[in-house]
């Protein structure tokens, strides 16, 4: 470690040298620059907000570039598929920003390889389904989409998203329940632009004590103050007197999420809640900050921001089907689930999906503060490779093991020559071997940066497009 490194954040480096964040991230990959932590020692990972990278050993690195030692971009990178360019409100454009989800894809990802691939009126199954992006975006280029999932809770996220709405009557609904619970906020918190005396402090005091009779859980008394606490229970008694209820139970989902007592860089794996009213140092804004205390303000960015979403995909959807099935995707027997839609009888033309990864996520604990709030049930030990069975060569094994039994339950459902597009980060190359047991030949492999996935850390790192196609 040496003070001559000058280290910086990568958006700082980017702007000091006159590139972009990606080129920084790109230089990294390629292993041309190190990374750092702020005290300056050589990490292997980073954690959110600790990133830093060394101003002299980019410059180093830049100069062998203009002397023709070094090249700017990795060869082998494809350069469509970084989509560099595209700005992060197109990245999470309409539904696909309607709830926050660890190991999403970017809807242009999934349109590159359908629109090369496929034709309009094809079916698409996507057997990790997730928060159901390759759906929405199959569905948007008139191809019929099915998606499997073994959380309920991504099930719900993609429905909400899938669903057809009538736009008026949904934003009505969204907007009036915020009403009502941004006035029970004002009584609850006593404030004088109500009239307290319609609402006595005693008769609060019996609400209050009747919804914290409705909760249950121990993780929603720890994780929220008091306030944000009764805020979202109140939310959540009114959601059965509306018609669009699971819209309203991800905004409510959504914004319980962003009012727990968790620092602000850290809302995808926080580790413990924080005190009330304690101020942080906050990696994120640079400055203290103060864990949130309620969840109305919540609710109010993200009412008005899904009524715009839904009517957004409301204009661009198609009449395909949109298909949903929560369930293992190892054993679900997929031809008596679709007997009864319109694509009964068709062939799967092609499958894009981004399976799990060997000891990287637990898909239904990104989600726990959910589970909690509507009590889905949990699936936990029929989730493919999560984090917490580690990433030991067993694992590896019983990774492989799930994939290969996947692909052997769909894949007579799918055309001879249907074309099946994967997704992964194959740190471990175990792909080669679970094409190989599943039947399956690897046409192509596509290697893409990835700049920054919704939700995840600062770390870049690198992913591939496994094209396969049956033996
Ligand atoms: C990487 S995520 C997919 C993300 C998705 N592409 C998106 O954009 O939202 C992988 C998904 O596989 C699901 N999964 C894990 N094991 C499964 C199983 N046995 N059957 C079906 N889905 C499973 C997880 O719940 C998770 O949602």
């Amino acid at each position: 470690m040496s003070d001559d490194l000058e280290l910086v954040t990568i958006e700082e480096a980017a702007r000091i040298v006159g590139k972009t964040p990606h080129n920084i991230r790109d230089y990294i990959q390629r292993g041309r620059i190190g990374k750092y932590n702020e005290r300056g020692e050589r990490i292997q990972r980073a954690q959110n907000g600790h990133l830093r990278v060394s101003l002299k050993e980019i410059r180093i690195f830049l100069s062998l570039v203009e002397q023709g030692l070094e090249k700017h971009h990795r060869a082998g990178l494809h350069p469509e598929l970084g989509f560099h360019n595209v700005p992060e409100h197109q990245r999470t454009k309409h539904v696909h920003r309607l709830h926050p989800y660890l190991g999403k894809f970017i809807p242009q990802l999934v349109e590159w390889f359908l629109a090369r691939y496929f034709q309009p009126d094809a079916v698409i199954l996507d057997p990790f389904m997730g928060s159901g992006t390759t759906l929405i975006q199959g569905n948007e280029m008139r191809m019929h989409t099915i998606g499997i999932d073994i959380s309920p809770f991504n099930c719900l996220i993609a429905r909400v998203k899938a669903a057809k709405y009538d736009v008026a009557k949904a934003r009505a609904e969204i907007l009036e329940i915020e009403q009502r619970v941004t006035r029970f906020s004002k009584y609850l918190t006593r404030s004088d632009e109500v009239n307290l005396s319609l609402f006595p402090e005693e008769r609060m005091e019996n609400l209050k004590a009747s919804l914290l009779d409705e909760c249950h859980s121990t993780y929603l008394r720890t994780w929220f103050a008091p306030r944000a606490l009764l805020e979202m229970l109140y939310y959540r008694r009114l959601i059965p007197q509306y018609q669009y209820q699971d819209l309203l139970r991800v905004i409510l989902s959504r914004a319980v999420r962003s009012s727990r007592l968790v620092p602000h860089y850290d809302l995808a794996t926080p580790k413990a809640p924080l005190p009330v009213g304690d101020k942080y140092w906050c990696k994120k804004h640079n400055r203290y900050c103060m864990p949130i205390d309620n969840c109305i303000t919540k609710i109010h960015a993200y009412s008005g921001d899904t009524a715009r979403r839904i009517a957004e995909f409301d204009k661009l959807r198609s009449d395909k089907s949109i298909t949903i099935l929560q369930a293992d995707s190892r054993t679900v027997d997929l031809r008596a689930a679709l007997a009864s839609t319109v694509i009964a009888h068709r062939p799967i033309d092609g499958i894009f999906t981004s399976p799990p990864y060997v000891g990287q996520i637990d898909y239904h604990d990104q989600h726990i503060y959910a589970y909690e709030l509507f009590g889905f049930p949990r699936q936990d030990e029929l989730e493919i490779g999560p984090k917490k069975k580690g990433k030991s060569k067993q694992a590896q094994q019983e990774y492989i093991q799930g994939i290969v039994t996947v692909f052997r339950n769909i894949l007579p459902l799918v055309k001879p020559d249907g074309r099946i597009f994967v997704v992964a980060n194959d740190r471990f190359r175990l792909y080669p071997e679970i094409a190989k047991q599943s039947g399956l030949r690897i046409v192509d492999e596509f290697h893409r940066a990835v700049t920054k996935r919704t939700e995840q850390g600062d770390d870049p790192y690198q992913e591939t497009i496994f094209f396969m196609m049956k033996e």
